[in-house]
């Protein structure tokens, strides 16, 4: 199978310098990962913002490494290589993209859900140690087979087929992270997921393979998931397979760590028809997950999160007020990330509260500053701020509307000593 020379024309020409380097060093290059998957499936795929480009080379040959390629890939294109000696992977950054290039490479698994251990090998070995055929595909960039479609595993038949095929029987104990791969490219392409993949993927899945992963790799996931366009569709199938109740082994039943399944898909879907981002998936996740404090998630996340879990007795308060200046003064302080969500998840009039304080409330200030207030006479210091949240909640509560009508407040308040 053979991609069009002018498609191969197209690639960045990063790509093709990669490939007259190691050319003329003897060895081979091949563009690999989702970007030949991608190009067999529509040869526009090229165009589309942020592709990864993966390439990997075959040194072996050579007398020269993978270092030497990254230096001398530099020197000629002004960029900068970050080089990791023990994957035999580098990157090189340009102003305009960044490309991943691999040593070609076979690997083995010392124990379930650890990183590989790897040693240079050909490009079929290269492929045949990956997660599913149709991304094990290699496409030659350079000599007289530039443009051939190297396909050890019958990845382009599977792309026909629609099907997402695991390559070898172990490859969801050696990788769990592949079951939310498997799972993301299922959904993303609309593919089914092949009937011994599925069934070797489920035996991985109830004898808790995925709760061997590291915190990280569980987040990763989650986070591929959470920015892609038919996010809620995965999902509710990592729910329903039950894979993140195996990422944290004490979850059991039909309830999703204490909150029944169903409420959690309801509230997920309610928040992607709202528009909610990548961000804001990924908090309800967090909120609804047990990630101590081994889980390296930002700070922001970290409140949001934290919001969410005690949004009961929010809620109860915000139902219970009803002056503008009492909702702020409420839900002040409390991660908007946080508060949006409620707004879409909350019943009629705490969400109205709720949208009230997101659209206006927390936007409102008073007209005059410090600076004017220390010219009206006051002293800088706990009167000053006593002040100022009074003109604060004055302005909210629409009790003064001007900076005229603040100033009178302020002489007011100073006549009664405040
Ligand atoms: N890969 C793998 N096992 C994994 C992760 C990655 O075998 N657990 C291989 C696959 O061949 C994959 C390639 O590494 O195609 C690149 O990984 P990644 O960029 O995550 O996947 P893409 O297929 O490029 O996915 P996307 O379209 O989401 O960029």
């Amino acid at each position: 199978m053979k991609i069009p020379k002018r498609i191969i024309k197209n690639l960045p020409p990063v790509c093709q310098l990669t490939a007259s380097v190691v050319d003329a060093w003897g060895g081979r290059t091949y563009l690999v990962g989702g970007l030949v998957r991608d190009l067999l499936l529509d040869a526009g795929a090229l165009s589309e913002a942020n592709r990864d480009w993966d390439i990997a080379v075959d040194l072996r040959s050579t007398g020269k490494g993978l270092l030497g390629l990254l230096k001398e890939l530099q020197n000629r294109t002004g960029g900068r290589y970050v080089f990791h000696h023990q994957f035999l992977t580098g990157t090189l950054m340009l102003p305009e993209l960044r490309v991943d290039i691999a040593h070609t490479r076979e690997e083995s698994y010392p124990q379930p859900a650890v990183l590989p251990e790897i040693r240079p090998a050909g490009i079929e070995a290269d492929l045949r140690r990956r997660d599913f055929t149709v991304n094990a595909l290699a496409l030659v960039l350079s000599g007289p087979e530039t443009g051939t479609v190297i396909d050890p595993t019958g990845g382009a038949s599977d792309l026909k087929h629609r099907l997402i095929r695991i390559i070898h029987p172990l490859s969801f104990i050696d990788d769990p992270t592949r079951i939310f791969r498997a799972i993301r490219f299922a959904v993303r392409f609309g593919f089914e997921i092949e009937s011994g993949t599925l069934h070797l993927m489920r035996q991985a899945i109830a004898a808790g393979y995925p709760a061997l992963l590291t915190p990280e790799r569980i987040l990763y996931e989650l986070r591929c998931i959470c920015r892609e366009r038919n996010a809620l569709k995965m999902l509710e199938a990592v729910i329903r397979e039950g894979v993140l109740a195996a990422c944290f082994p004490k979850s059991s039943g039909p309830e999703f760590f204490g909150v029944p399944v169903r409420q959690v898909l309801n509230e997920l879907a309610a928040l992607v028809h709202s528009g909610a981002g990548e961000e804001l998936l990924m908090i309800y996740l967090l909120s609804r997950l047990p990630v101590n404090e081994r889980f390296p998630i930002t700070r922001e996340e970290r409140a949001a999160r934290e919001a969410l879990m005690n949004r009961n007795v929010l809620l109860e308060r915000l139902s219970r007020v009803r002056r503008r200046s009492s909702i702020y003064q409420l839900l002040r302080g409390v991660p908007v990330r946080a508060l949006e969500i409620l707004a879409v998840l909350s019943p009629g009039p705490v969400r109205s509260r709720l949208r009230l304080y997101l659209d206006e409330l927390m936007h409102v200030q008073p007209q005059l500053q410090a600076a004017d207030l220390i010219a009206a006479g006051v002293k800088p210091g706990p009167q000053m701020g006593r002040m100022l949240e009074r003109l604060l909640v004055a302005r909210l509560d629409r009790r003064v509307k001007s900076r005229d009508e603040e100033l009178a407040l302020v002489h007011r308040l100073q006549s009664c000593n405040v």
